[in-house]
């Protein structure tokens, strides 16, 4: 199966919003990956919610929306309002992880679960055959552009043993420091979609790099 991609608007130009997403339109890419950030769960400030209504109505292809906040069962029902097709969480800002999969699933949208780079896969154990999507960060997060953490392979097949053993339909996505290089490993490491913000915003030529991974030999 090729790999899922899912380019980061993080990394696009904000002052060309709608021809960035005519691109991502044009592109052989899946998903566009929405990075949220509120400068208490990560050290840094990204958009919010009218930025994502924004892109929403240029966008013909899902919104896979990372939610980098706090408490962000207060916010669920609005990013979903605002065009969320997947909605993804981190682990280590819910206390009821449980319940907020529930609340996010009630809206309609697919569930995820993001897990940082310190997280073992071990604490899904009783939560995965809830999840549409596990995303293991391969940086901390909070900037794009950073290098990859090379334990993210042993995360990718610790993460499928433990998805079969309990018959769960979640997909692996990667995200953080994605290139061409690293790209065949993850696949075969057992990736199903790949997030790729820097790599593919700063090509020369963004639609073909999109084309490359999609295409990747592995
Ligand atoms: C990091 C974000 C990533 C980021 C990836 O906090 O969650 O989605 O945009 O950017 P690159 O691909 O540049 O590492
Ligand atoms: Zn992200």
């Amino acid at each position: 199966m090729p790999p899922i991609i899912a380019p980061s608007v993080l990394a696009s130009d904000f002052a060309n919003l709608q021809s960035e997403a005519e691109m991502l339109n044009r592109s052989q890419a899946d998903w566009f990956h929405i990075d949220i950030m509120d400068g208490r769960f990560v050290p840094n400030l990204s958009f919010g919610l009218p930025v994502q209504a924004a892109i929403k109505k240029h966008a013909q292809k899902p919104l896979d929306v990372h939610l980098m906040i706090v408490e962000p069962q207060l916010y669920i029902e609005d990013f979903r309002k605002a065009g969320a097709d997947i909605i993804t969480v981190h682990y280590e800002a819910c206390p009821h992880l449980h319940r907020v999969i529930q609340q996010i699933k009630l809206t309609g949208a697919k569930a995820g679960v993001a897990l940082n780079p310190h997280t073992p896969v071990s604490v899904l154990e009783d939560i995965i055959a809830d999840i549409d999507l596990v995303c293991l960060m391969s940086v901390n997060p909070g900037f794009g552009g950073q290098k990859f953490i090379e334990n993210t392979y042993a995360k990718i097949e610790k993460l499928k043993a433990l998805i079969v053993k309990h018959n769960s339909q979640a997909l692996i996505e990667i995200d953080g420091g994605v290139n061409q290089e690293n790209a065949p490993k993850l696949m075969k490491s057992g990736a199903d979609v790949l997030v790729a913000g820097s790599f593919v915003f700063t090509a020369a030529d963004p639609e073909k790099t999109i084309a490359d991974l999609k295409n990747i030999a592995y």
